[in-house]
């Protein structure tokens, strides 16, 4: 099991972290990977397998603190775009992960969840997915929501689609459309919004991610590349998030 005493060198950071006040859905952009390899002189297939890495770390440390959900940008719909061995690195990476990770995550009360159009990924992928989220589904402890051809544009497209229909056939009336209902027909339904946004190594950007999820939720961009990034630097942020003040819009009155 992972519920093990934290490592020494991170006691320090655990004082300062309110267990009370913890985010309770984290979303990263895991980006880095090639910048990674590039400084040592490596193929971008090394920065990726070494990007796993820091995602089991990851995965680790939120389980062991009791956050509900990290959603994770693994491939996007873009990253197609990429040459072709690159994309096919990316999918072996995750058959792998899959295949290495899954009693691991299992033991420890992780649910595996997916959002994007599965159906594109190679059927090995495929195949690896449905097993993780079948043998998962009832578990009680983090939920680890994988971002596989995801985009953001498109799952808004397809939620207005699917309401649509539902508005034609009398299924759904146009009055009732609010943002509740509209957040059910999104990949994230049932999931609260992330409270935190992570991305790595410095990039202002969104690149397409939890779009309308992300309308409140606090952003952190720190300059590590994300094989750099592990617990303690999870730690960090998840600290720099506490001190923020969210008022969503209103204002304190106290
Ligand atoms: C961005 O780095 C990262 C990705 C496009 C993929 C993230 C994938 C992993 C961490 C590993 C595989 C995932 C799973 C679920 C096992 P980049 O290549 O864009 O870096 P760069 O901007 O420095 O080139």
């Amino acid at each position: 099991m992972w519920f093990k005493p934290w490592k020494k060198n991170n006691v320090d950071v655990m004082d300062r972290i309110a267990m009370d006040r913890l985010p309770r859905h984290i979303a990263i952009i895991m980006d880095g990977n090639g910048r990674w390899a590039q400084k040592r002189a490596l193929p971008r297939s090394m920065g990726h397998r070494a990007g796993v890495e820091s995602l089991r770390k990851v995965v680790k440390t939120c389980s062991k603190l009791g956050i509900e959900v990290l959603t994770v940008y693994a491939f996007s719909t873009e990253n197609w775009r990429r040459p072709k061995d690159e994309v096919g690195v990316l999918m072996t990476l995750l058959t792998e992960y899959l295949r290495n990770e899954l009693n691991e995550l299992h033991q420890n009360q992780v649910v595996i969840r997916t959002m994007g159009k599965i159906s594109d990924l190679p059927r090995e992928a495929q195949h690896e997915l449905e097993l993780a989220t079948e043998r998962t589904r009832d578990n009680k402890g983090l939920i680890l929501n994988l971002a596989l051809n995801y985009g953001g544009r498109s799952e808004i497209i397809e939620a207005v689609k699917s309401l649509g229909k539902d508005v034609l056939s009398g299924k759904q009336r146009i009055e009732e459309i609010d943002e509740e209902r509209f957040s059910e027909a999104l990949f994230t339904r049932g999931l609260p919004d992330p409270d935190l946004l992570i991305r790595t190594s410095g990039e202002m950007r969104l690149s397409n991610f939890l779009l309308w999820q992300l309308a409140y939720t606090e952003i952190e961009v720190v300059k590590e590349l994300w094989p750099d990034f592990g617990q303690t630097a999870l730690l960090e942020a998840i600290k720099v998030y506490q001190k923020r003040d969210r008022r969503y819009g209103g204002i304190h009155t106290n």
